[in-house]
């Protein structure tokens, strides 16, 4: 059975690395042909996570590199089409939410392929994020829907989904993380930037709609810096964030000195400075997942969550980008027992296997 995976942004390398592992490993082989897009593109986006996940390297390469939404999705379309002619796979492979996973999938069902999605099924129901737009338009599309958490599930029954399509597998990217954990644990990230153990925050902001406008970057950079009054605050800056960054007039004001902005980090190095962190502030989506499973508590400066569970369930709060909301999400988070929360079901770094276990199933 062959099987073309595809990734595009940095989201996606930690979800397909431990699938690709599984079909490896699998009694039957699977032939695997790996697809990258090449929407993220720069060494500590893209190829820095390949050697941190000895992922194989890409048999194709599209470099569709940025643009505007529409330019990149079009350029994904455009240059995968050939590829999917030319390998013509039994069935397709798509994760997450970027442009890159719609791209493919409509590209893949217009040649009347099978396309499977891993992470179907969330939803923020806030159709100002372009991610919602894209996990609505693959998970309607794509044949077979691998979910994370049962909320998933029930959000795809909401919107008709039949129920042979809906599988519930866990988090695959909580495979990684837990088979990563060893080895990111000895780079010991926390004594290479001279910081004690929970003795400090991390924080990642990337979203278009909490950096592009600079009022509102200044007003969260404002409340988490007055928030966070006790612990250094380490920032890897994504690069559409870092460029913004210089211009803001609260980062040479009181608490600034707190704020150490660095390049964006491989994925060890992060798992690393994460598992030691006494508190994480960010607007990502997968870093809502790790915290929870890492046990450290996380304030999600975001108005809403395509992964509820984590706030249900886990370490994370959901702060909203109000400057009380920002504040009252540290207080609170910094007051709770991050030990006290639970692991979701299924996320027990085995949901590759189940995946792969449910496609051998498809063979004919
Ligand atoms: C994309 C995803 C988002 C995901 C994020 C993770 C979409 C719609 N968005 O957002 O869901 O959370 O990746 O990082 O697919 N850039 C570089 N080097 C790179 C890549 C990007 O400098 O390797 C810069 C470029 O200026 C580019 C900008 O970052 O224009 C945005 O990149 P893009 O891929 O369009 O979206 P992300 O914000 O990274």
């Amino acid at each position: 059975m062959k099987v073309l995976s595809v990734v595009g942004a940095r989201p996606n390398f930690m979800k397909v690395a431990p699938i690709i592992r599984a079909m490896e490993r699998h009694s039957h082989p699977f032939e695997s042909v790996l697809v990258h897009t090449g929407q993220h593109y720069d060494a500590r986006m893209s190829d820095s996570f390949f050697a941190d996940l000895r992922m194989p390297e890409p048999d194709f390469n599209l470099e569709v590199g940025s643009g505007s939404h529409a330019a990149q999705t079009a350029a994904v379309m455009t240059r995968i089409e050939p590829v999917l002619q030319e390998v013509a796979p039994d069935l397709v492979l798509v994760v997450g939410d970027v442009n890159s996973t719609l791209a493919a999938t409509i590209t893949a069902k217009k040649l009347h392929l099978r396309v499977a999605h891993v992470e179907a099924g969330l939803r923020s129901f806030d159709m100002a994020m372009p991610e919602e737009i894209n996990r609505l338009c693959t998970d309607v599309i794509a044949d077979d829907l691998f979910t994370t958490d049962r909320m998933a599930d029930e959000n795809l029954r909401r919107e008709g989904v039949a129920e042979g399509r809906i599988h519930f597998v866990g988090n695959v990217m909580i495979d990684s993380l837990m088979a990563s954990l060893p080895a990111a644990r000895r780079l010991n990230q926390a004594d290479a930037f001279g910081l004690a153990r929970r003795g400090y925050a991390v924080l990642t902001l990337h979203r278009p709609s909490n950096v592009d406008d600079p009022a509102l970057l200044e007003q969260i950079m404002g409340a988490i810096l007055d928030g966070v009054t006790e612990l250094p605050i380490v920032f890897p800056a994504h690069p559409r964030t870092a460029d913004k960054l210089k211009s803001l007039a609260r980062l040479s004001g009181p608490g600034a000195e707190r704020l150490r902005i660095v390049e964006p980090m491989g994925y060890l190095e992060f798992q690393s400075l994460v598992s030691d962190a006494g508190l994480v502030l960010t607007d990502s989506g997968g870093l809502q997942e790790e915290t929870t499973v890492l046990r450290v508590p996380c304030v999600t400066l975001r108005e809403n969550t395509e992964r509820p569970i984590t706030v249900e369930q886990g370490t994370n709060i959901l702060a909203g980008v109000s400057r009380d909301g920002i504040l009252r999400g540290i207080e609170a988070a910094l007051a709770t027992d991050p030990g006290a929360a639970r692991i979701p079901e299924l996320w027990d770094g085995r949901t590759a296997e189940r995946i792969v276990q449910t496609i051998a199933g498809w063979r004919n």
